[in-house]
């Protein structure tokens, strides 16, 4: 394969000040590099976008390493090995990394890339951004792990319609649920969560009378609740949850772009001790060692038609600043992602 000698990179042009705008971003051009000892050169086929990215332009996580002025965002996606000098890589393989912001990337043995071997290339390679990649182990971990879904769980999710959401009715029913219900913004959202995301019933936040849709949907109480969304929202669930309840906190978007002294706090927490619940945040790069065991799980529920991917495709690396920026004003619906090969999967 021939590779090009430059490529096209976005960098962090300044910092946002709330919701990020297309100009805090510049799309520069690059010397394509030469893989080192032990580096492997990719060619990226496709990169996913996250709400914790916004937190990334401004240095505001725990685990993702800083950010100056100047430098490729940082962003996870799938590759197709083109040159390696390393011997666990090999020119064809397709891998799921933090490859940023760029065409092509290098990367080496060091855990900071949690390189993984995509161990599915029959599937859709943009898969490994979405249900294979880190969309789906969320999905899996808080529903399993965390949540410890079985049998006759009834079980409700925030963020329903998004990357992780538009996952989770498949995961929840596959691990025994008795009923999954998704609370979305939006008609047409909440028409694509029982039209096509699985799920049982929904609820549309933006529309009046949340809580009572609650109440309506579950009567008995709710068994699980896996929250992306926080705030407000978590509390009124917490005020309707069953005995034994375990609430999976994975995110929680409705408070990332607020000041931390204007975080809801919540009334509704005595209602754990009281229903004897559980309440438990995690993080799924915690989990990096299973994400093989993760995968092969998901991979099997595609096939057998369980688990049906829904994929918010943007075209070419110049979308990225939008296809962020989006996920805050909710114009996704699914995972979305940006194909930045437009030959990707061509050799599926
Ligand atoms: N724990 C972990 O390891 C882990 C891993 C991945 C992601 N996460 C978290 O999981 C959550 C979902 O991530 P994702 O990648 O699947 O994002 P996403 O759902 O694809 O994108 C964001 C969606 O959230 C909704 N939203 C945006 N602003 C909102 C607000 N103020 N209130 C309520 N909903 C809002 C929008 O949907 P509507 O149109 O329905 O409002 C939007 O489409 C995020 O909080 C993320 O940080 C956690």
């Amino acid at each position: 394969m021939q590779i090009p000698s430059e490529m096209r990179q976005w960098v962090l042009a300044r910092r946002p000040v709330g919701l990020a705008t297309e100009e805090d971003f510049r799309l520069e051009t690059a010397a394509v590099p030469e893989p080192g000892p032990g580096e492997v050169l990719v060619r990226t086929q496709y990169l996913g976008v996250a709400p914790v990215m916004l937190r990334y332009m401004t240095n505001n996580t725990d685990f993702e390493r800083d950010l100056e002025i100047g430098d490729v965002m940082h962003g996870r996606g799938v590759g197709l090995v083109v040159k390696s000098n390393n011997p666990h890589w090999q020119p064809g393989d397709l891998v799921y990394a933090r490859l940023r912001w760029r065409e092509y990337a290098v990367f080496d043995d060091d855990p900071y890339y949690i390189p993984m071997r995509m161990g599915h290339p029959d599937l859709k390679w943009s898969y490994g951004v979405g249900t294979l990649g880190n969309n789906g182990f969320t999905a899996l971990i808080g529903m399993r792990e965390i949540g410890r879904v079985s049998d006759g769980d009834q079980v409700l999710v925030s963020g329903a319609a998004g990357g992780v959401g538009s996952n989770c009715a498949y995961v929840a029913k596959a691990l025994g649920a008795k009923r999954v219900v998704g609370i979305a913004g939006g008609p047409e959202k909440c028409q694509l969560l029982t039209e096509r995301l699985g799920f049982d019933a929904a609820i549309d936040y933006k529309a009046s009378g949340v809580e009572s849709a609650i109440d309506a949907q579950f009567p008995e109480g709710v068994d699980v609740f896996f929250d992306n969304v926080g705030g407000e929202l978590l509390d009124q669930v917490l005020a309707r949850i069953r005995r034994h309840a375990r609430i999976v906190i994975c995110g929680r978007i409705s408070e990332y772009l607020k000041d931390p002294a204007d975080y809801h706090r919540h009334r509704n927490l005595y209602r754990i001790g009281l229903m004897d619940g559980k309440l438990e945040g995690f993080f799924v790069d915690d989990y990096r060692e299973r994400y093989p065991e993760f995968e092969a799980v998901l991979a099997d529920w595609i096939r057998a038609g369980k688990l049906v991917p829904h994929e918010d495709m943007l075209e070419g690396l110049e979308q990225m600043p939008a296809a962020l920026i989006g996920l805050y004003d909710g114009t996704n619906a699914g995972v979305r992602l940006v194909r930045i090969d437009p030959t990707a999967d061509q050799g599926r």
